[in-house]
């Protein structure tokens, strides 16, 4: 197969008003994994660890909610409407990017916010939004691609698609330990293990304060590799955008609450960063 014959402007060359929709949509998420960057570069995001009783984002909603009505609304029903109502190409590797996406956002938007120990049980409707609104945009270029995209029959064998692939699947085992370990941190019952912060040791947090941005930074990276795709691209260059801050700024609160933090551990990227 031509190298030529997976990229994106061959997918619309019969709909022009759907090709300037979806590529301007692809930019328009270019600008804001750009301005999230600066944004979250210089201030976390105010929730979790770096909640602020100053920061004035609305009212309060239950956490579990939030973070459901952020990430599955856009990432499984969204996602699965406009794969199967908007898209048009049914061949086998599609199905495999639908069902690698789903994998992602059935945890990632129902089972974790169900399980995850908060120690506020409650998030501004504000931080749920900023999530909602970038989720909606960013899912819909995925979905849109992926649902119409015409993968060559061979695309299987092809290097893109099994390294792609590799890095997803690692990446996706990569976040969700490191989300379950940071759980099971909680686990003591009768003292503040419940909602206390304790230093997480083992596995890939011996190299890096946050393995579960890491991990999630590499299935995108293989998502791109995988779609051959722009919208995959944004996607993964606006996750980048909010990991490499906030994986700073919790590099920087580990080491100012906790004395003896490991100082040989780096904040996102192991060895480098
Ligand atoms: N695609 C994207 O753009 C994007 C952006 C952000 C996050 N995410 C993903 O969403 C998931 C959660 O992200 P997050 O920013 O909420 O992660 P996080 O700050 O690491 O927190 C994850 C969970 O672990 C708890 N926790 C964190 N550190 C702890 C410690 N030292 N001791 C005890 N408990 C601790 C947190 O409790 P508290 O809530 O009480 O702090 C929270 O319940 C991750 O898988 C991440 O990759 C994706």
């Amino acid at each position: 197969m031509g190298i030529f014959e997976a990229l994106p402007w061959s997918f619309y060359e019969q709909d022009t008003t759907r090709f300037w929709v979806h590529y301007g949509l692809v930019l328009l998420g270019l600008l804001l994994a750009v301005i999230t960057f600066i944004v979250q570069w210089l201030s976390p995001a105010p929730y979790g660890k770096h909640e602020r009783t100053d920061a004035n984002w609305g009212v309060m909603i239950p956490q579990r909610i939030g973070h459901i009505l952020s990430d599955a609304v856009p990432g499984v029903l969204l996602f699965l409407i406009v794969f199967f109502v908007y898209g048009d190409a049914r061949g086998y590797a599609n199905y495999v990017f639908l069902l690698l996406f789903q994998a992602h956002y059935i945890h990632r938007g129902i089972l974790h916010p169900l399980v995850m120990r908060y120690k506020n049980p409650y998030v501004a409707l504000g931080i749920t939004l900023g999530g909602f609104f970038p989720n909606c945009l960013y899912h819909f270029v995925n979905a849109d691609f992926i649902g119409s995209a015409h993968y060559n029959n061979n695309y299987f064998f092809d290097p893109r698609f099994i390294i792609g692939i590799v890095l997803f699947i690692v990446g996706y085992i990569i976040n969700k330990w490191a989300d379950w370990k940071l759980r099971s941190l909680r686990d003591r019952k009768g003292d503040d293990g419940s909602t206390g912060y304790y230093i997480p040791y083992g596995g890939l947090f011996e190299l890096v304060t946050c393995p579960n941005y890491f991990g999630e930074f590499v299935e995108w990276i293989g998502w791109s590799i995988a779609t051959w795709s722009a919208a995959g691209f944004v996607w993964t260059v606006f996750a980048a955008a909010t990991f490499f801050p906030r994986a700073r700024h919790n590099h920087q609160w580990y080491k100012e609450q906790f004395e003896h933090y490991p100082p040989n551990r780096k904040a996102l990227i192991p060895y480098i960063w």
